[in-house]
């Protein structure tokens, strides 16, 4: 339990290990190591005005990271300075060496420039910010300078660039609804597919014997047998599968063949005179 204490105090306090940078400051020098600027940097505030670096001039950064409590230099593991154009939003990581005492040397010379550096066709002044990651330290990101480069070649276009680009956006179109023929036509036309029907009925109606006995108590149950099995082709159509037709119809039958044998008899009964 103590050392379950011990050790997470230990992580707490290892988290909050904080690293400065120290004796941070750069010099410009011009053509012939001619000084022109040298001034000390702060993380709090980027200096000012911008550093100008012309064509012939050097620029160099110098800087120490320590830990803050103990004074001591750290080699944190990764040291970057991140060059942002804020107009063209380009941007570049450069890392930084660091030595295992904590000392860290940069030099921009415009005429050799490092591939990191994003291209300045504009002159627009570059954000310089400082970043320092450390798995034992809290990370650290600041501003340490604007700076003006001499103009550079704009930055070429990639051949795939052209493929990124929106598209139009897609407009659905549906398909125009068919165009209906105008209803009186249309009427006419369900008249004379239905007249025939109507013409068939009204015959019938005349010629065919009207089933007396139909609904007498002997025939229902055989007539109510059929329906149940016009019934069941329906559902079959509707729904049923195969299978259960089957199942139903063979059900459905056995009542059936008994209603339709008292049906015939009592029919031929009624015929030969039989009560
Ligand atoms: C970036 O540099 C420009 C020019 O010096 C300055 O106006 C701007 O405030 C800087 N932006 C940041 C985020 O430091």
């Amino acid at each position: 339990m103590f050392s379950l204490l011990a050790a997470l105090l230990l992580a707490v306090s290892a988290q909050a290990s904080v690293l400065s940078v120290q004796n941070a400051r750069f010099s410009l020098t011009g053509p012939k190591s001619m000084p022109l600027r040298s001034e000390p940097l702060s993380l709090l505030y980027a200096a000012s005005p911008p550093i100008e670096v012309g064509p012939k001039d050097l620029l160099k950064l110098t800087f120490q990271i320590v830990d803050k409590e103990t004074g001591k230099g750290v080699q944190p593991h990764q040291t970057f300075l991140r060059f942002y154009d804020e107009q063209t939003r380009e941007e570049g990581i450069q890392p930084v060496r660091v030595t295992p005492g904590g000392k860290a040397k940069f030099e921009l010379n415009p005429s050799k420039p490092p591939l990191s550096l994003p291209p300045t066709p504009e002159g627009y002044p570059l954000n310089v910010t400082i970043i320092i990651g450390s798995s034992l330290y809290e990370p650290i990101s600041a501003p340490l300078f604007d700076l003006v480069l001499p103009r550079s070649q704009p930055a070429p276009v990639d051949p795939l660039e052209a493929a990124f680009h929106p598209l139009p956006e897609i407009q659905h179109t549906f398909r125009a609804p068919h165009k209906l023929p105008p209803r009186f036509i249309s009427a006419v036309s369900a008249a004379v597919v239905v007249a025939p029907w109507v013409v068939l009925l009204g015959l019938w109606s005349q010629v065919a014997p009207s089933p007396t006995r139909l609904f007498s108590p002997s025939v229902l149950p055989f007539v109510l047998c059929l329906g149940a099995f016009e019934v069941l082709l329906f559902w079959y159509w509707v729904d049923l599968k195969l299978g259960q037709v089957l199942l139903y119809g063979a059900g459905l039958a056995i009542p059936t063949i008994f209603a339709g044998k008292q049906a015939l008899s009592s029919i031929g009964n009624k015929r030969v005179g039989r009560k």
